[in-house]
C-alpha cells in the first residue's frame, strides 16, 4: 500500500531512505504519519536485504517540526496519553531495528522531531538544521521519549536547560553538545550521509546487528551482565560464514564478500 505522508526509497544496495513528507506542516507528526512510519518500520524489520535505514525530512525547511499541534490542540488527557504512547511505540520500533539507523537532519528538528532524531543510532545535520524541545512554549513537555533519550545523550543538566528554556540551537551548537556527529553544508548532507551508510553497509551485517544489540541492551544492564552479553555475542559470531570469510579474506589479502550468514 502506498504512503501519503512518507516517501520510502528502498534501494538495491541495502540502504533505505524514509522521508517524512508533509512539507506544508513542516513534516509535523500527526497520527496518520506516525502510523505510516510504523508500517514502514515493520516492513524494514522484515527486509533481510536492509543494511542501513536513513530518516530525513521532505521539502526545504524541516526535518520534522514536532508533533502536530493542530491535532493536539483540543486533546484531553486520555487522548494525549494515547498519542504519547503511539509515539513511544513507533520510536521504540525504530530504536530496536536490527540495522543501524541514521537521522539526516536537514532543517528544523523540534519537539517530536528532535525526539525522532534521538531515537536514531547516528545523527548528522545540515548547517541549516535547528534543534530544540520547545514544548514548554505550549505548556507541555516532550512526549515521544525526549525526557529519557535526551539526558542519556547529552547529560541531564544540558537536557534540562534545553527543555526548560525551549531554545532552538543551531547545528554547530548541537554538535558541540554531542547531539550531532557531523555538520555538512546543506547541499552535501545527503552525499555525506550516503557515504557513511555505504561504509556501514559494506561490513559484516551480523556483526553490525550484534554491535547495536549489545551496545543498546548493555546500557540498561549492570556491568557484569553487560560484559556477559558481549562475550556471548562475540562467540555466536564465530558460528557465522561471514566471520570465516572476513578472517580468511584478511589472511589472503583480498576484500571480503559478506553474505549476512
Ligand atoms: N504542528 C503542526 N503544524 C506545524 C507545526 C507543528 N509542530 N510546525 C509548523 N507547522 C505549520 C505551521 O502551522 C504553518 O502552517 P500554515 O502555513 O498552515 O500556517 C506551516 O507549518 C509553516 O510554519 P510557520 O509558518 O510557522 O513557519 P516559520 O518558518 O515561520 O517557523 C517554526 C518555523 C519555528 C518551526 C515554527 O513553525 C514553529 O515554531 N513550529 C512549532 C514547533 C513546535 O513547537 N514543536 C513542538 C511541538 S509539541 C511536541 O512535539 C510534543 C511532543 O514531544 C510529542
Amino acid at each position: 500500500m502506498a504512503y501519503e505522508n512518507l516517501r520510502v526509497d528502498r534501494r538495491e544496495d541495502g540502504i533505505t531512505w524514509i522521508e517524512i513528507d508533509r512539507p506544508k506542516a513542516l513534516n509535523a507528526l500527526n497520527t496518520p504519519t506516525l502510523l505510516e512510519l510504523e508500517r514502514a518500520l515493520d516492513e524494514a524489520a522484515k527486509d533481510s536485504s536492509l543494511r542501513v535505514l536513513v530518516i530525513t525530512g521532505g521539502g526545504e525547511k524541516a526535518f520534522v517540526a514536532g508533533a502536530d499541534i493542530s491535532e493536539m490542540a483540543e486533546m484531553g488527557p486520555t487522548q494525549a496519553r494515547n498519542f504519547s504512547a503511539l509515539g513511544h511505540r513507533v520510536f521504540e520500533k525504530l530504536e530496536k531495528l536490527p540495522v543501524p539507523t541514521i537521522a539526516a537532519v536537514n532543517g528544523f528538528a523540534l519537539g517530536g522531531g528532535m525526539e525522532l532524531a534521538l531515537a536514531c543510532d547516528l545523527v548528522y545535520a545540515s548547517e541549516k538544521a535547528r534543534f530544540g524541545q520547545p514544548e514548554v512554549n505550549l505548556a507541555v513537555i516532550p512526549g515521544f521519549g525526549g525526557t529519557q533519550r535526551l539526558p542519556r545523550k547529552i547529560g541531564p543538566m544540558r537536557a534540562l536547560e534545553l527543555c526548560f528554556t525551549g531554545d532552538m540551537i543551531p547545528a554547530e551548537k548541537a554538535k558541540e553538545i554531542g547531539l550531532v556527529l557531523e555538520v555538512f553544508p546543506a547541499d552535501s548532507l545527503r552525499e555525506g550521509v550516503e557515504a557513511i551508510a555505504k561504509k556501514i553497509a559494506s561490513k559484516g551485517p551480523l556483526a553490525i546487528a550484534a554491535l547495536k544489540r549489545v551496545i543498546i541492551e548493555a546500557s540498561a544492564c549492570d556491568p557484569r551482565t553487560a560484559n556477559a552479553l558481549e562475550q556471548e555475542a562475540f562467540g555466536v559470531l564465530f558460528g557465522s560464514e561471514d566471520q570465516k570469510e572476513g578472517m580468511r579474506a584478511f589472511l589472503e589479502k583480498r576484500p571480503a564478500a559478506f553474505s549476512g550468514r
